[in-house]
């Protein structure tokens, strides 16, 4: 037990998770959300967002008075920043989230608090909000801790990995990273790897950008093998077969809300050097692109071959397989083009989700009497044992 208090701001996928893992440690915590209604969600011991065991661990720290959600921030020792770093326009990074969440803090900043940035965040975020809070608050200049310290959780093992995964943490000074490094060890039980803030801040972007690259080889060997003819799934296993190659496996595009943004923070500052980088994020939406492309052509040659319309499922809305989360899906993009056009009939699947308020889905099991095509965006389990009679167009090597 410690007399520490916290303040996390932004109460999502990470914040929520976060402020209940440091509150299970006898630390009284303060969520703060600009969503009232989330706030009175947590206030109830209930949560708004779906993370297996999380629902327990919160009735847990609020019962006990732990942790307690509010809209307007209290006077803490530490300040933790977990809201949204979405881009705009031309893949510009959009900092007004962790502005405002910085100058709500503001007032309330005292000498020897510790200010940690944890949201995915542009290189030199951390020394922008400094100068915002330097500006504000000469006062406290050299008597403040700030630091950056990324996430990089699985979400469904959101809890596990928040306590075992090893940290990056950079401060903007020794003193801070230090500072930062004795509040994580209250709560983590992986390795905390000190850095300074610009490090700390590019790591991030690195390890989204690495898988992303390394999905768009993928992706781009899976369409020069469509047009070679080759199996691209039994070409992969062979070449992985050496003891140095290591090839991911291809899909219908790359979704989520990290892999499908976090390398656009890099090419927007880094616009002439970051090639590799900006082409695979290129590629991989170009990927998209292809399926939509695919799966109409063959609609078309069946219409030929058979003087009717097809009808398509398309199997998995999700961005990745046995989630229910629909973020930035690359499947929502074949569907709401296809939808668009209006000239297919389409069965929407997601064995994941019971319904959506968005999309009219169908059960899997119900597709075999019902598609005349079946087309897999998403490597589900459910769809492994599947058998149908209908055309299969496999886009994520779910029939491998
Ligand atoms: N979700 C992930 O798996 C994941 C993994 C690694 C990093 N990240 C990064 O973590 C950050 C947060 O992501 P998330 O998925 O938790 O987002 P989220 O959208 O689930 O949650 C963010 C919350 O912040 C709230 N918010 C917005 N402005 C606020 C403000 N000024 N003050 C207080 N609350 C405010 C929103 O209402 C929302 O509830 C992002 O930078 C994201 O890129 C997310």
């Amino acid at each position: 037990m410690t007399d520490l208090k916290v303040v996390m701001m932004g109460l999502g996928y990470i914040g929520l998770p976060t402020a209940a893992l440091i509150a299970s440690r006898g630390i009284k915590v303060q969520g703060i959300d600009v969503n009232q209604s989330v706030v009175d969600t947590i206030n109830e011991g209930k949560i708004h967002i779906v993370e297996p065991a999380l629902d327990g661990l919160v009735k847990h720290v609020v019962e006990r008075g732990l942790l307690k959600a509010s809209t307007t921030v209290d006077t803490a020792d530490v300040y933790l920043i977990a809201v949204p770093t979405p881009f705009k326009g031309d893949h510009e990074p959009d900092l007004k989230y962790v502005e405002s969440a910085t100058r709500m803090i503001l007032p309330n900043l005292k000498s020897g608090d510790l200010f940690i940035i944890e949201s995915t965040s542009p290189v030199g975020t951390t020394d922008k909000m400094a100068k915002i809070i330097f500006e504000e608050r000469p006062e406290l200049k050299g008597k403040i801790n700030i630091a950056y310290c990324p996430e990089r959780v699985l979400p469904g093992k959101v809890i596990y990995e928040l306590e075992h995964n090893d940290r990056v943490i950079g401060g903007l000074d020794e003193q801070s990273t230090k500072a930062a490094q004795d509040f994580y060890r209250h709560f983590v039980k992986g390795e905390l790897h000190a850095t300074n803030a610009k490090t700390a801040e590019m790591c991030k972007l690195v390890e989204n950008s690495s898988r992303d690259v390394s999905i768009a080889f993928a992706n781009e060997l899976s369409m020069i093998c469509d047009k070679a003819r080759i199996n691209v799934w039994e070409l992969i296993k062979l070449a992985n077969k050496h003891p140095r190659v290591n090839i991911l496996q291809p899909g219908t595009g790359v979704g989520g809300h990290c892999i499908a943004v976090d390398p656009w923070f890099i090419v927007s500052e880094f616009e002439k050097e970051a090639i590799i980088i900006r082409n695979a994020r290129e590629i991989n939406n170009y990927k998209t692109e292809w399926v939509i492309e695919k799966i109409k052509s063959t609609a078309l040659q069946f219409e030929l071959d058979n003087n009717k319309k097809p009808t398509i499922a398309l199997m998995g809305m999700a961005f990745k397989p046995d989630i229910d989360d629909l973020r930035e899906s690359p499947s929502l993009q074949v569907a709401d083009t296809l939808l668009d056009e209006g000239k297919f009939d389409l069965l929407l699947v997601e064995p994941n989700l019971e319904e959506s308020n968005k999309y009219d889905l169908t059960d899997y099991e119900a597709i075999n009497e019902k598609a005349d095509i079946v087309a897999y965006l998403v490597a589900h389990k459910e769809f492994r044992g599947f058998t149908t009679e209908a055309i299969e167009l496999d886009f994520c090597g779910v029939r491998k």
